[in-house]
């Protein structure tokens, strides 16, 4: 008997159920809905709510998208185990596991721990997660040498802007509201290798067309110019970037286009393909609701003009037959970068159960659900507060996510009013929301206040109710 089937067999006798998936795709396309129940609580008591969200009429479409089976996204909501007293509003910082991924996340972890090396021969030889990968690529519209799982999205741009070969005075175009996980890697290549790292401002205030974006980027880009990086949506105020035609624009001029997709995976569509980027790091746990310490990163590994790339932090690399270099699209890049030493394999496959769970929910639907809340949220805002307050995003489909930012004080560059609000809703409202901070302009010295709230799967319209009038009363308190 082979240690594979051995394994297997053993196996059988702690978590038989778990055996039979790790050699296959994960969990089945149409496993996670029986698993979870969603089919059988068809019709069962929504989410607990806070005492504030009064209930109301639910049956008035969204304005966004059609969000009308609410009986099917109630089902959806009972497959997480947030705290029923609280409103859990910041996924753009972490993401809730649901509760059948957290059974199947704890049950690879069983099966590792009986059999620590067997565990990993289930996957084959080349530990390359192979069946996983391909499962993904078929989710995210890439091949499956393009994609892998990666830590977080900091990890993935890590691994991105230091595998690319920039030499002194290089320039490399971002937008003046990226995030410290590119930030980080983009400073050192500054700082050590004297790389120019620029900051092209993008709107603000006034976001009416995906050519804003795209002008902004072209009017800076100058013959040193070797790579554009951009948020596909920002943390800071929730807009959603062209990513296609930012993609586009760099392709026509020869540059490398990289995306921090923090908060691309579990909450809109994405065809790495079609969108046509070099590369695209994104988070396992937001709006993926994955286990921590996960994230998916693509690499394009086909057509033209593929960047010069070093897989320096995968661990193949020195035990490789013949020096690799870095050879692109002749062999599976994102195989050499899944496998980096040892690693939490058991968040990896729940990973892609929780990918799996997405597709069977049918990631059109999330997304539309997901940023039809973010739409309904807006005009519950406006209206409620007569149109007083300032919008970071525009509530246009176009650039439309599931992250909404917003702050109702006449002063926006007042910190210590948004960070009272955003203290006070959660304390008297049990709603948890965040605050960001960035600049209007590039070369502002005083920075905006933002309330930043996400709504995901798990939320639904009598909650958004509820925190629209928690934060007008609590406005009215503090503007006396
Ligand atoms: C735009 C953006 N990029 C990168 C990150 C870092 O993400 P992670 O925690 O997955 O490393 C975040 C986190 O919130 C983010 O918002």
């Amino acid at each position: 008997m082979s240690p594979l089937e051995n394994s297997r067999n053993e196996s059988k006798h702690v978590c038989a159920d778990v055996t039979k998936q790790v050699p296959n795709k994960g969990m089945s396309r149409r496993g996670f809905f029986k698993l979870a129940g969603i089919a059988v609580a068809a019709g069962a008591a929504s989410v607990s709510l806070p005492k504030i969200c009064a209930a109301k009429d639910l049956s008035s479409p969204l304005p966004y998208g059609s969000i009308a089976d609410d009986k099917f996204w109630r089902n959806v909501q009972n497959q997480f185990s947030i705290d029923p007293n609280v409103v859990y509003m910041n996924i753009g910082t972490t993401g809730s596991t649901p509760k059948a991924i957290l059974e199947s996340y704890s049950k690879y972890n069983e099966l590792a721990a009986y059999h620590p090396r067997t565990f990993e021969a289930e996957l084959g030889a080349t530990l390359g997660l192979p069946a996983q990968r391909e499962a993904l690529a078929a989710q995210f519209g890439c091949n499956m040498d393009e994609i892998c799982l990666s830590h977080n999205t900091t990890d993935g741009l890590d691994t991105i802007i230091n595998g690319l070969d920039f030499q002194r005075k290089d320039e490399i175009l971002i937008t003046h509201h990226e995030h410290i996980g590119a930030l980080s890697p983009l400073h050192v290549l500054r700082d050590r290798y004297g790389v120019i790292i620029k900051e092209v401002e993008i709107p603000v205030l006034k976001t009416e067309s995906a050519d804003q974006f795209v002008e902004s980027f072209r009017n800076n880009i100058s013959k040193k110019t070797k790579a554009i990086l951009f948020s596909h949506i920002t943390y800071k105020t929730g807009t959603r970037l062209p990513a296609r035609e930012l993609c586009t624009l760099a392709r026509e001029h020869g540059l490398i286009s990289i995306v921090d997709g923090a908060h691309g995976p579990g909450m809109i569509q994405l065809d790495f393909h079609d969108m046509g980027c070099d590369f695209y790091a994104g988070a396992g746990h937001k709006w993926q609701c994955g286990p921590g310490g996960t994230g998916i990163l693509y690499l394009r590994n086909q057509g033209e003009n593929l960047p010069k790339f070093w897989t320096q932090n995968a661990s193949t690399y020195t035990f490789a037959v013949e020096p690799y270099g870095n050879k692109r699209g002749a062999f599976d890049i994102a195989y050499s970068l899944q496998y980096r030493g040892q690693g939490n394999i058991a968040a990896f496959l729940a990973t892609v159960d929780a990918c799996n769970m997405w597709e069977e929910i049918g990631r059109d639907k999330i997304e539309e659900y997901v940023c039809g809340l973010g739409s309904y949220l807006k005009k519950g805002l406006k209206e409620k507060f007569g149109g007083a307050g300032t919008f970071f995003a525009p509530d246009i489909p176009e650039f439309a996510t599931g992250l909404t930012s917003f702050n109702p004080f006449d002063d926006i560059h007042d910190s210590t009013k948004i960070m009272t609000l955003v203290d006070r809703l959660a304390k008297e409202a049990g709603y948890q929301v965040r605050y960001t901070d960035f600049y209007l302009h590039v070369g502002d010295i005083v920075r905006a206040y933002a309330l930043r709230i996400s709504t995901h799967l798990f939320h639904n319209r009598t909650q958004i109710d509820g925190l629209i009038d928690a934060l007008y009363n609590i406005y009215l308190e503090m503007e006396g």
